[in-house]
């Protein structure tokens, strides 16, 4: 098992990674917060596998569990409507301060269920126990919460930091190959930011669902350290924090032009690619640098580029929440390991999105 500690201005936390920790949340969450009592929070493809371990685990060691709260999964359900069901859910249950809110899944029921905790009660806390990739390398370390608005994705949130962070990477064997393939491109963008030496090994050997939980394990610790670097040093996405969007600029202009139809961490590394052409195409960045960073996203099966026209791109990306008046900022790869946030007026970055290509 790995340990790492992340520590925000707002609470310090530890993330543990490793084989076989559902079985032991129970001593962890004992060690690790003061709850007495528990609710975990979950969907309908997640809860029928994991939720009696993580509940019976609990139990076994004192902590009262309360009945679990259920949505149905998947993205349509990240919903105002969902979230008012779940606070609903919380509240019949009687949780009070002293108790933790344990949301147990992906991506959405991480950002929900922190998002839930964050607001009941004016804040309790949660335990995050990621059970899909993206959740263990990305959206359970660093407390951004959410829930989609029509007007787009994740435009409601707070940031609300996690008691404990529990990725067991045996979960990742019911991970769906195409969506365990996808997430690949937020660790291949980790790679980039910070660890030439881990781009290096996805590149020689890509990672899969059936690689030994080791592996697993080793390469969710490094990508979580990473985050952790960042997150600790600014919680809040003033400034370094930013550079975790790298690729996402283009990467949600793609995402929302295709109407969610590819997948997110798809987008990302297509826009990473595009981002490092252009890079080099400015003479921000070799053109070696710019070939590892697409020969990695190649070799995982994921899209170096879009057909999608510039102008399709340019009308979702004015519409992105991470617009500032008449300018973007993008995150520009230097060299692997070295990214720096640059902001660039709208036609300049119509030009880095023909420069990508
Ligand atoms: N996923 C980017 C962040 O947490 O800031």
């Amino acid at each position: 098992m790995e340990v790492i500690k992340v520590s925000t201005a707002s609470r310090p936390y530890d993330v543990f990674v490793g084989e076989g920790l559902l079985e032991r949340m129970g001593e962890l969450v004992r060690t690790t917060t003061g709850c007495e009592r528990c609710c975990v929070v979950t969907e309908t493809t997640v809860g029928p596998l994991y939720a009696d371990a993580v509940e019976d685990a609990l139990s076994s060691s004192g902590i009262c569990v309360a009945p679990r709260v259920t949505f149905a999964a998947g993205e349509p359900s990240k919903t105002l409507d969902t979230l008012g069901s779940i606070l609903e859910g919380l509240a019949d249950r009687e949780l009070t301060r002293d108790d933790a809110v344990v949301a147990l899944g992906g991506g959405v029921t991480g950002d929900m269920g922190g998002l839930a905790a964050a607001l009941y009660l004016r804040g309790v806390e949660v335990v995050q126990v990621p059970t899909s990739l993206l959740a263990m390398v990305d959206s359970s370390v660093g407390g951004k919460t959410a829930v989609d608005l029509r007007a787009g994705k994740n435009l409601v949130g707070a940031f609300w930091q996690p008691s404990l962070v529990v990725a067991d990477v045996q979960t990742l064997s019911t991970v769906p190959t195409d969506l365990f393939k996808d997430s690949c491109g937020e660790v291949i963008k980790h790679a980039v930011l910070a660890d030439p030496i881990l781009l290096e090994e996805l590149e020689q050997k890509p990672l899969t669902s059936e690689d030994d939980p080791e592996r697993l394990s080793s390469v969710v610790a490094r990508n979580v350290a990473i985050k952790r670097d960042v997150v600790s040093a600014d919680e809040l996405e003033r400034g370094l924090r930013q550079t975790l969007n790298l690729g996402h600029t283009i990467g949600h202009a793609i995402e929302a032009a295709s109407e969610f139809s590819l997948g997110h961490g798809s987008c990302v590394a297509a826009g990473l690619c595009m981002m490092a052409h252009a890079a080099f195409a400015r003479g921000w960045c070799s053109e070696e640098t710019a070939a590892r960073i697409e020969r990695c996203v190649a070799a995982h099966g994921l899209p170096v580029g879009t057909d999608l026209p510039t102008e399709t791109l340019m009308r979702y990306a004015t519409h992105d929440k991470k617009r500032h008046g008449s300018n973007v900022n993008v995150v520009v790869p230097i060299e692997v390991g070295r990214c720096e946030v640059r902001r660039v007026s709208l036609e300049e970055f119509r030009d880095l999105i023909e420069a990508g290509r």
